[in-house]
């Protein structure tokens, strides 16, 4: 298959109606799109991404009054929530209609669904006029793409096109709250913290929270990694580049090395957000300059750096650590 660069989002809009896979910018990250209602179109999106079939996916729509393509009821929890924060970077899980394909769900009673805010996704879905189940365009396991380049490195034959217009972006996958039980959790950080929620919802909670877990399937799958070894670090000075000796090393963070330390692959950021922004397409970068491994300087603080240092985590295969490969 040819994987066309296209920038029309009537054609978009079209290739996706006839069953087809395309990616578009999103103000998080690209989504990889697929009609929601189609066994066929679906079954294509995850073998395209190399995805478990059991981590389920967000259905994306272009405002409110469209939740019925994807959802039962709306709890009033969760149109407080989607009130609040939409369209913007947060997912509400709901119980599912029965329009929408069993295998986007991964077989759950429950849908999560999300209303972008990047202008021309949400032209693109309301044109489009369907639900989209859109996951991050990136082949499964690795970092999510915030470039049509990064898309098309990941996805080339793999997809039908790719949407090229760019979008402003956070740089980390949309908040998911799961809104099916008597209290919002949340099951996933990003750019909406749960201070943010407990603001609107005040019962609100973590998922992680022993009184009140319910987990998301898809956080048991590897996650943002390149293909060389990520080291997260708090701070420079715990770092000894005598260890590294002979390894061409690549190296991230808010803090700048000092001349000693010998990096082949540098990139500073001036605040969290650029940090978030960056973080991804510099794990690919690094990862094309053929490092050996990445040196990643942990985000620190609440909110967005919490969010920034769940994807770091598990871009260094689980828990902070200060290990050599
Ligand atoms: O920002 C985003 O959310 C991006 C853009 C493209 O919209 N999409 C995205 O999709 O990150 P994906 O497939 O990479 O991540 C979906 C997450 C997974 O952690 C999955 O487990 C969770 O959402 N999820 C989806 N449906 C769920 C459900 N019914 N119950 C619990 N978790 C669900
Ligand atoms: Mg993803």
């Amino acid at each position: 298959m040819q994987t066309r660069l296209i920038d029309q989002i009537s054609d978009a809009a079209e290739i996706l109606r006839r069953g087809g896979l395309v990616a578009f910018a999103t103000e998080t990250v690209f989504g990889l799109g697929a009609d929601a209602r189609s066994g066929e179109a679906i079954e294509r999106l995850f073998a395209a991404k190399g995805r478990p079939s059991d981590n389920p996916l967000i259905v994306h729509l272009s405002d409110m009054a469209q939740y019925r393509l994807a959802a039962r009821e709306l709890p009033p929890m969760a149109e407080k929530i989607l009130r609040a924060f939409s369209p913007g970077p947060v997912t509400v899980v709901l119980p599912k209609s029965s329009e929408i394909c069993p295998s986007v769900t991964a077989g759950l009673d429950s849908v999560g669904i999300r209303i972008p805010a990047a202008a021309a996704a949400r032209e693109l879905l309301r044109v489009a006029g369907i639900p989209i189940a859109a996951p991050s365009a990136n082949l499964s396991g690795r970092p999510s793409c915030t470039t049509w380049q990064s898309v098309l490195e990941d996805l080339d034959g793999r997809i039908d096109a790719i949407l090229t217009l760019p979008a402003p972006h956070v740089g980390l996958e949309s908040t998911v709250v799961d809104c099916t039980g008597p209290i919002p959790l949340l099951l996933r950080p990003g750019a909406i913290s749960l201070d943010d929620l407990q603001r609107i919802v005040p019962t609100a909670r973590q998922s992680s929270d022993p009184a009140a877990s319910r987990a998301s399937p898809g956080l048991r799958h590897p996650h943002y990694q390149p293909s060389v070894p990520v080291v997260l670090i708090h701070a420079l000075d715990d770092w000894d580049s005598r260890q590294a000796e002979g390894q061409a090393v690549a190296y991230c963070g808010m803090d700048l090395p000092s001349g000693s330390q010998n990096f082949s692959f540098i990139q500073q950021f001036d605040s969290v957000e650029t940090y978030a922004q960056g973080f991804y397409e510099f794990l690919r970068a690094a990862d094309r300059a053929g490092v050996d491994f990445i040196l990643v300087q942990s985000a620190r603080g609440p909110g967005l750096a919490a969010a920034l240092f769940d994807r770091q985590s598990r871009a260094a295969g689980g828990a902070a650590n200060c290990e050599l490969p």
